[in-house]
């Protein structure tokens, strides 16, 4: 088990990848209306991946079905795009993740549908908060743990919960590497970060437990108490002074909510 360290030309063709990546999420943003259906916003990103010489990663990966993943509401990730059509006031999380040049971009976003409920809007705008905040701890020395548990705090200081099972990973030529980079956890423990990382940090947060079942499509993840639950990620990589956000778009913010 070992990670792998990019070299300054592997991150700049992986920054081409990380662009299309953050490039959908801002295409897809006007078709999120009440009405549409997530297949429908599947088919769009797909379309939209595939002409710019990108292959969706999600599809066929472990068996995953469709192009991007879909998770409204009660759904903390991995939702299958379906013929469920959104709703006024639903929340869906959109999760890109595209392969170009031997390279594996990915970045989500949490949309409202309509009109923001006020509860809605104070969760996703925490998740979107503690994903910045872990962010800004990333650092040659600083350790994954910093990241994690300034996360918690954040998350738990509001009355929110971070999900468990699911975390943020080393990616490259691989979607998924080492190391696991964990939402919740202790200042001053677990790998220490080191220029040439590459990982993602997606925080689920969920706005009553963090516990979690799988339905029987065997790959949507839902809250056990149904209650909403949001996520934000960015791949990030590690400079010789701190961090670079990969997939943000030059010129604009790191989401541009
Ligand atoms: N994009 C997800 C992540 O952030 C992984 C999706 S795996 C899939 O790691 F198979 F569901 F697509
Ligand atoms: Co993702
Ligand atoms: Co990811």
């Amino acid at each position: 088990p070992m990670i792998h360290f990019k070299t300054d030309e592997e991150i700049n063709t992986m920054k081409e990848s990380c662009r299309l990546a953050a490039e959908v999420l801002l295409m897809i943003e006007p078709y999120i209306k009440p009405g549409v259906t997530t297949e429908r916003l599947d088919q769009i990103c797909h379309d939209y991946i595939v002409s710019h010489g990108a292959v969706p990663s999600p599809l066929n990966y472990r068996g995953f079905p469709k192009s991007i993943c879909s998770s409204v509401n009660e759904e903390i990730c991995h939702g299958i795009p379906s013929d469920r059509k959104l709703r006024n006031g639903d929340i869906v999380n959109l999760d890109i993740t595209t392969y170009l040049k031997g390279f594996h971009g990915d970045t989500s976003r949490t949309f409202f549908v309509g009109s923001p409920r006020k509860k809605s809007e104070k969760l996703v705008e925490v998740c979107r908060q503690a994903l910045q905040k872990g962010i800004e701890c990333v650092k040659p020395g600083a350790r994954l743990g910093d990241v994690g548990a300034t996360i918690q705090q954040f998350a738990e200081g509001h009355g929110y919960s971070v999900v468990r099972e699911f975390c943020g990973h080393g990616i490259g030529n691989n979607f998924h590497e080492e190391p696991q980079v964990l939402h919740y956890g202790n200042f001053g423990e677990g790998v220490e970060i080191k220029k040439g990382m590459v990982f993602t940090i997606e925080p689920m947060i969920n706005e009553g437990q963090p516990d979690l079942k799988i339905l029987p499509d065997k790959w949507t993840a839902v809250t056990e108490d149904s209650s909403l639950s949001a996520q934000f990620e960015h791949t990030v990589c590690v400079t010789d002074s701190g961090v670079e956000v990969m997939t943000r778009l030059e010129g604009r913010p790191l989401f541009y909510l």
